[in-house]
């Protein structure tokens, strides 16, 4: 799927559903929360969240008062759905419209964050591009934490086929200079009450 595509897919997903209205929906993420808190983020610390979409990460990491947040997604329709709920909090948080794919950061990060937008990358070189920008971008001694759906979630989300990960075939992907640090399973409880099993992994990342 090219960006072009990609995109018109998920802007009419949050043009027309909304945001409790998604399978990912949650709440609060809070085992983004918890593993953000495991590497040690300081309330300065850079923490990129991608894909992030309409998700309540940013809201609850503002309230927690992180003061570098910024979330990145390919929707504009999603983006500004966050930016309406947080009102005036959402002048704390940097928004970026892009594909992760083809996205050239400007800055780095200490932490990068990704709930479910890896696992749309069923392409090799989809994914190769994702974790070049990743490189590029990440500190040294920084970390990424990436939730995917685990080698036993649903083969399809938001009608796309997804590749399943555990830490390991994540690890693969990453490459050399990312140490495994802490991997996860999460059953998610989606609004319709069904089951979605995902697998959570941090990497740390020495240069
Ligand atoms: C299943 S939703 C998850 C949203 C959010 N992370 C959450 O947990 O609520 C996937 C999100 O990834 C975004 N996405 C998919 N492919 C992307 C890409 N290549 N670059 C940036 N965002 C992407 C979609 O627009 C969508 O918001």
């Amino acid at each position: 799927m090219n960006t072009g595509d990609r995109q018109a897919h998920w802007e009419n997903v949050y043009a027309t559903k909304g945001e409790e209205e998604v399978s990912w929906f949650q709440e609060s993420p809070a085992l983004s929360l918890e593993l953000i808190r495991l590497v040690g983020a300081t309330p300065t610390s850079a923490i990129i969240d991608i894909g992030g979409g309409a998700s309540r990460l940013a809201d609850a990491l503002v309230l927690r008062g992180y003061a570098d947040v910024t979330v990145l997604d390919l929707s504009e329709a999603a983006l500004t759905a966050a930016r309406r709920r947080m009102g005036a909090e959402a002048r704390r948080v940097h928004w970026i419209v892009a594909d992760a794919t083809a996205w050239e950061p400007t800055r780095s990060y200490d932490i990068w964050h990704d709930r479910a937008a890896f696992h749309f990358l069923t392409e090799d070189r989809d994914r190769a591009a994702y974790v070049a920008t990743l490189r590029r971008s990440l500190r040294n001694h920084g970390h990424v934490v990436i939730g995917t759906f685990a080698p036993d979630g649903p083969e399809k989300c938001s009608g796309l086929p997804v590749a399943r990960h555990d830490a390991a075939t994540l690890g693969k992907e990453l490459g050399v200079g990312f140490a495994l640090v802490d991997t996860r399973r999460e059953e998610h409880t989606t609004p319709w009450g069904s089951t979605q099993r995902f697998q959570f992994s941090t990497f740390r990342y020495a240069k």
